[in-house]
């Protein structure tokens, strides 16, 4: 059969609710032109992340059942450090309440100023967490991951001679190297077996540890069967087992490929290093047998871990983020290519190339994606990460709006709706209108600036 169908049936329904283009123009207005700043019960679908938003599946929420709420030892931990055991095979696994917990845990103890930080494309929370305790947070991934469209099966690899070359200028300011899987604000592409290999070598030779921020391990784990030769006959589990063997540690947000709707974790090898991390824990978060989350939550995550892997899903799910990207590249809407693993890149510079980078063309094209169609997505552009830590401006390396598809939760006919948006939206592009900010916060402005339209 050539038509891949989502692989569950629904047994749960929750409504979401349709507005008018007026409705939409005057909620927009009082949100400020952010979209974070609207009320859900107000978006039709809502793609603004795929984080914490996944379905749970029937043996979740049996699971949550068997949550046991002790403040100590409770065998709901040992459940949830099997499962990642069973994957990442580190010796100490660190719960915290989500992926940014372990960020900020893993950056108190390595942190100061005047240290840097490379990584593929650190995510928001990441380089928010590195900057604030003063390492500068650097992206090495190579040149074709930030030309959206140019087409190479892994986009988010390390640029190997730029990270060999700042270990061999910097080395005593660098206390470790952070890969991105999938890399996520470089459009959800993915990172090789050899790539991972490569940069743990390097990272040996100059004794550096180095660590996954691993929120999209198992789509990454299924790009590598399908793309990397050698692996089209090894099992998703084997791969990601293999990809984790390289490291020193891992960050993980089990709001993504976990299927939970909160959780996540720190783990690593060095004893001295976990110590630290769960002193600060238990300062921060919580006792180390449950960091910052339920028995319940730790029960789902277990079972999440396993579900994740699971061979059909993961062939639905990236099917799914290929089916709406190659309709938009049908229209003419110029979108990341290849199709990343959890969502859909729009190029906004390119779509709205009348919008200067500092009019946030990405912003106004998330803001019209809203008013047409009651669709919530995000910008991933010079908004976002425009303003430096000196308070200058610096338009950002690409101008994206990401539709992050939550998992196992939209069917195909929304989808379908989500294209025909775009496709009005094409037709009128030349009218859409830059943005600029009328207020915003100190750092991480993305989330409660004030926008208005030029
Ligand atoms: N690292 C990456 C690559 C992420 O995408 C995220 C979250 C985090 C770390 C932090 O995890 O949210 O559990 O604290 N990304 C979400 C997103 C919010 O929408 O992409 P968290």
């Amino acid at each position: 059969m050539k038509t891949i169908i989502e692989p569950f049936r629904i047994k749960a329904v929750e409504p979401i609710h349709m507005t008018s283009r007026e409705q939409r123009q005057a909620l927009i207005e009082q949100a400020n032109y952010n979209l974070f700043a609207l009320q859900s019960k107000d978006v039709l679908i809502d793609l603004l992340t795929d984080s914490g938003t996944s379905a749970m599946s029937t043996a979740q929420w049996s699971a949550l059942m068997q949550g046991d709420e002790s403040y100590a030892g409770s065998p709901s931990y040992f459940r949830f450090e099997a499962a990642v055991r069973e994957l990442m095979p580190f010796k100490y696994v660190i719960p915290t309440h989500q992926g940014r917990a372990a960020e900020a845990i893993l950056s108190s103890i390595v942190g100061g100023s005047g240290k840097i930080v490379p990584n593929n494309t650190h995510f928001d929370t990441t380089r928010g967490n590195f900057e604030a305790v003063g390492v500068t947070a650097v992206d090495l991934v190579i040149a074709e991951g930030i030309d959206p469209s140019v087409d190479h099966p892994f986009k988010g690899n390390m640029d190997l001679e730029k990270l060999d070359k700042l270990l061999a200028d910097q080395s005593d300011n660098i206390p470790l190297v952070v890969m991105t899987i999938t890399n996520n604000a470089g459009g959800g592409q993915p990172v090789s077996m050899a790539n991972i290999r490569a940069t743990s070598e390097i990272c040996k030779k100059y004794e550096k540890p180095f660590f996954i921020d691993s929120c999209r391990f198992a789509e990454n784990a299924y790009f590598i069967k399908l793309r990397e030769p050698g692996y089209a006959d090894k099992s998703v589990k084997a791969i990601v087992q293999e990809m984790f063997s390289h490291a020193d540690g891992m960050t993980m947000s089990a709001k993504k490929d976990a299927f939970s709707n909160m959780g996540g974790w720190l783990a690593l090898n060095d004893e001295d290093w976990a110590m630290q991390a769960r002193n600060r824990l238990i300062l921060t978060e919580g006792f180390p047998t449950y960091g910052g989350l339920s028995g319940r939550d730790l029960e789902c995550i277990a079972v999440g871990l396993k579900e994740i892997i699971d061979e059909d899903y993961l062939q639905y799910r990236i099917r799914s983020i290929e089916y709406i990207t190659e309709a938009l590249d049908k229209i003419g809407v110029p979108v990341m290519k290849p199709a990343g693993g959890h969502a859909v890149f729009v190029d906004a510079r390119e779509m709205l190339p009348h919008i200067p980078a500092l009019q946030f063309p990405g912003q106004a094209l998330a803001v019209e994606l809203y008013l047409t169609g009651g669709i919530r997505c995000a910008e991933i552009g010079s908004f976002m990460f425009g303003r430096q830590p000196d308070g200058s401006e610096k338009p950002a390396a690409m101008e994206l709006v990401r539709l992050a598809i939550p998992r196992r939760v939209y069917t195909q006919s929304q989808a379908d709706y989500i294209i025909e948006c775009f496709e009005e939206i094409y037709r009128n592009a030349d009218k859409i209108k830059g943005l600029e900010i009328s207020w915003q916060p100190a750092a991480m402005r993305h989330f409660t600036s004030r926008l208005r339209p030029i």
